[in-house]
């Protein structure tokens, strides 16, 4: 019998050089398309709608197009899609003048161009990887009390933008769901092998696909009609997967391999599921597509919205976030968007979708571990991480020198590295002894003290063997949760005073649905890690807080949980970030911490924000009175002296230059007790003092309180950043916000 660890190997090798071929094809078919047609996909950004008939919207798009071509119908072919729902805009093909001419329209905001989006998985040694669904959800979590008082989210309506849904799974059957929510208005789209009448149901109640941006862009994909389904139907894995996370119906008896055996459920199972597929297989998202499916959602309903996608790092000027004012409109219309904060860790400044309306979500490890015995043919033994599955082998043993390319004999070995090597056909397994465990290859993981002490024994041994056994699953300590090697870390890189990412879940080898076309797919169910993970258990855990608070708005569902997520483990130990050197995690890996669904149900304070807090984000970033205007939809000015942007009510504080001394403010809405006195206790960071005026408080029912901060630096020189926090407690809610502040020190001439 084959060991299941070359082959599944054999399935990743293939699977990357298909990656390679087709980014060549891709680029090919784009730059001819280039040359025999110069026009590329524009989006064209009007602000807030000003008819509430979305066909007036329309016709107005109509019209601004006729105004750049010769004839009327050429005008209608180059619409790819008019944005008349949530907000208004449209997205055109053409050439850079046109694009110049119509940016000169005075309704026109912005002409942004197109850009092509990734989703964020790092699929991989997930396979060598093993869990469960995130601990916070099993049956003894305490998101059982959240759960049972809101019916496990029956009235919730999730949106993903991902790549669809595979509708057999039992992931989303519908037994025993209550009627489709009245206010749901969005639809089941029927397509390549998928009938709305049979696949959509009262879990799956809204199944889309947009695919228009992407063809323009790079015209008809003939490998996209043969590889990927043109309808909602999922080829890639990842959208259905997401869909598990955040939403699954409960499926027991789930394993990969009989790993990580258990219930498989979202983190609100009742919750009904709209799929927006806006990912096609291995070219990725198109914003055309990603704006059209928001107008849709927020028209549609939805309740919160979960994007698992994100752009490069890093993410460029203020204004190249306009890419993400579609998202800002749905969170202007009280729809909270969880996204990922990105795979790109642990090197500082790589964290994407940092727009301070995004709930920004990166991931941690769980408290779990998968130890696989490694015996030598000395008997000494060790304990190493991999999902291998098969019997018991017994293998010969060669160590592979750092960059040396593979002359020597591995077939049928077993093979020992210190640095990823290029992996060949033939190896039995490769043992990788690293101190940064990496999330990239499927190989067996041992410390780099354990693979000195088996490079010992190589080197003093005729021949060398190695008996390698079947992984086990291990909950609970030794291991604990940890923010994930991969897991993009802060500064934001935009507006480096604007916390990101917010806040952590788990996102590494989560067990959940897939496609059986995904190559990680056994019996329904794979495991994969990524942000992409993450992001869909917090949207999850906020549908659910939206059914227990139907009126706070996506800040306050942020503020609920950055102040009461965990910095430590069960046991009372910090929570470490991975790196190369397993630090405590600081706000920058992590935001608040580590997502406490429970706690976050009761916060006691908010930090609520106002479209005042985000109109000093957009002055901050360079849209004139115009601009923000026509994206409200009503006259606004920016405020004269510039707002200070460390007024912006987030649930942090972080000063990325701090000169002496510098006040800001906060507002505290109360949702807990009727009566409330809260004072509050300061850790400030390293050489930092903070003090707070008035540091008590007192509440009576929704009442909103301000104060501020005088936050002074004793640093003599430049420094790092340095963290700490400021808590407001009643002596039953510590409602904690992290401060993160850096001294640099102003030149005088
Ligand atoms: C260029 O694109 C436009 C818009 O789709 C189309 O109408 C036109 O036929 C194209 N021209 C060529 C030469 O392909
Ligand atoms: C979809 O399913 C329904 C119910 O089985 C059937 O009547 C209909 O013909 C199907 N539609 C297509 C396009 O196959
Ligand atoms: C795209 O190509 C497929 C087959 O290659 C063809 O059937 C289809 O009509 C084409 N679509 C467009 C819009 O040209
Ligand atoms: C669970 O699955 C295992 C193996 O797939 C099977 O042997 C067992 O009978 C199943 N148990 C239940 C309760 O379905
Ligand atoms: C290893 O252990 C096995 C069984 O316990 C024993 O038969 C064998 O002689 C041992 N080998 C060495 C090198 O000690
Ligand atoms: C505002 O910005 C828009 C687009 O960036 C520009 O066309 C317009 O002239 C600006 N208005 C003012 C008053 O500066
Ligand atoms: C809060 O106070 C108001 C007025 O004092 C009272 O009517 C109300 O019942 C109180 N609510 C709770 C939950 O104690």
């Amino acid at each position: 019998m084959e060991n299941s660890l070359s082959s599944h190997r054999v399935v990743l090798l293939l699977l990357f050089s298909l990656v390679l071929f087709l980014n060549t094809e891709l680029s090919f078919i784009a730059s001819a398309r280039a040359t025999d047609n110069n026009s590329k996909v524009y989006i064209v950004y009007l602000g807030e709608r000003e008819h509430d008939d979305p066909e007036l919207v329309t016709a107005s798009h109509h019209e601004m197009l006729e105004s750049l071509h010769e004839s009327k119908e050429d005008a209608h072919n180059s619409m790819i899609y008019s944005y008349k729902h949530g907000f208004s805009g449209f997205a055109a093909l053409l050439t850079s003048s046109q694009a110049k001419k119509i940016s000169e329209h005075p309704s026109v905001i912005h002409v942004i161009p197109n850009r092509i989006l990734k989703l964020k998985t790092t699929r991989t040694w997930d396979l060598l990887g093993l869990s469960q669904v995130p601990t916070s959800f099993s049956s003894s979590s305490p998101v059982k009390g959240l759960l049972s008082d809101t019916n496990m989210g029956s009235e919730a309506i999730i949106g993903l933008l991902d790549t669809g849904i595979w509708p057999e799974s039992e992931v989303f059957n519908d037994q025993g769901f209550g009627p489709i929510p009245k206010r749901w208005r969005g639809k089941c789209k029927s397509g390549k092998d998928f009938n709305a009448t049979i696949h959509c149901n009262k879990k799956l109640i809204g199944a889309k696909y947009y695919l228009k941006g992407m063809m323009a862009e790079l015209g008809n994909l003939s490998y996209i009609i043969k590889n990927d389904f043109k309808s909602n139907r999922d080829a890639e894995g990842h959208g259905t997967h997401t869909a598990t996370i955040a939403a699954g119906s409960f499926v027991s008896n789930a394993s990969f391999y009989g790993l990580a055996l258990g219930t498989v459920r979202g983190g609100a199972p009742r919750a009904r599921v709209a799929s927006y597929k806006v990912c096609w297989i291995i070219v990725g998202c198109s914003s055309a597509d990603m704006w059209k499916a928001y107008d849709d959602a927020i028209h549609d309903g939805v309740d919160v919205l979960s994007v698992s996608i994100g752009g490069r790092v890093p993410e460029g000027s203020e204004v190249d976030q306009l890419v993400y004012v579609a998202a800002f409109h749905a969170v202007a219309k009280g729809i909270p968007v969880v996204a990922a904060a990105g795979n790109d860790g642990p090197g500082a400044q790589r964290v994407v979708n940092v727009a301070p309306w995004f709930l920004t979500v990166a991931a941690t490890t769980l408290d779990r571990s998968f130890p696989t015995k490694i015996t030598l043919g000395n008997n000494q033994t060790f304990y190493a991480e991999s999902l291998y599955t098969g019997p018991d082998i017994t293998t010969g043993l060669v160590f592979l020198e750092p960059g040396s390319d593979y002359t020597t004999d591995v077939k049928g070995k077993t093979v020992l590295c210190f640095d990823k090597p290029v992996l060949k056909e033939g190896e039995a397994a490769v043992i990788l002894a690293q101190n940064v465990p990496d999330e990239i290859y499927p190989y067996i993981f041992t410390s780099y003290e354990h693979g000195a002490d088996i490079l010992q024994y190589i080197l003093t041994t005729r021949s060398p063997t190695v008996r390698i056994s079947a992984a086990t699953t291990l909950t609970g300590p030794p291991a604990a949760a940890k923010v994930a090697v991969f897991s993009s870390r802060g500064p934001n890189s935009v507006s480096p005073a604007i916390l990101k990412p917010d806040i952590a879940a788990p996102g590494v080898k989560i067990l959940a649905a897939l496609s059986p076309y995904d190559p990680h797919e056994h019996k329904g169910f794979g495991l994969l890690s990524g942000t992409s993970m993450s992001t869909p258990a917090v949207s999850g855990i906020v549908a659910l807080l939206k059914c227990l608070h139907p009126d706070w708005s996506p800040a306050a569902i942020r503020s609920a949980l950055v102040t009461t997520a965990w910095r430590t483990s069960k046991s009372g130990e910090p929570i470490l970030a991975e790196g190369s050197n397993n630090k405590i995690a600081d706000p920058f890996d992590y935001g608040g911490g580590l997502v406490n669904p429970e706690k976050a149900s009761d916060p006691g304070l908010v930090y609520d924000m106002e479209i005042k807090d985000y109109i000093s984000y957009m002055c901050s970033a360079g849209y004139n009175d115009t601009s923000i205007s026509r994206v409200l939809g009503k006259k606004t000015i920016c405020p004269s002296p510039e707002a200070s942007i460390l007024d912006i009510n987030l649930p942090s504080i972080t000063i990325p230059n701090l000169d002496q001394e510098v006040t800001l403010t906060r507002t505290v809405t109360n949702v807990g007790p009727n009566y409330s006195v809260y004072k509050a206790v300061i850790e400030p960071p390293l050489g930092i003092s903070l003090s707070v005026y008035p540091s008590t408080l007192v509440f009576g029912s929704g009442e909103v309180h301000s104060f501020v901060v005088t936050v002074k630096t004793s640093h003599k020189v430049n420094t790092g950043y340095f963290f700490g926090s400021l808590t407001w407690t009643d002596g039953v809610h510590d409602v904690r916000i992290p401060v993160s502040v850096q001294t640099t020190i102003m030149t005088k001439t």
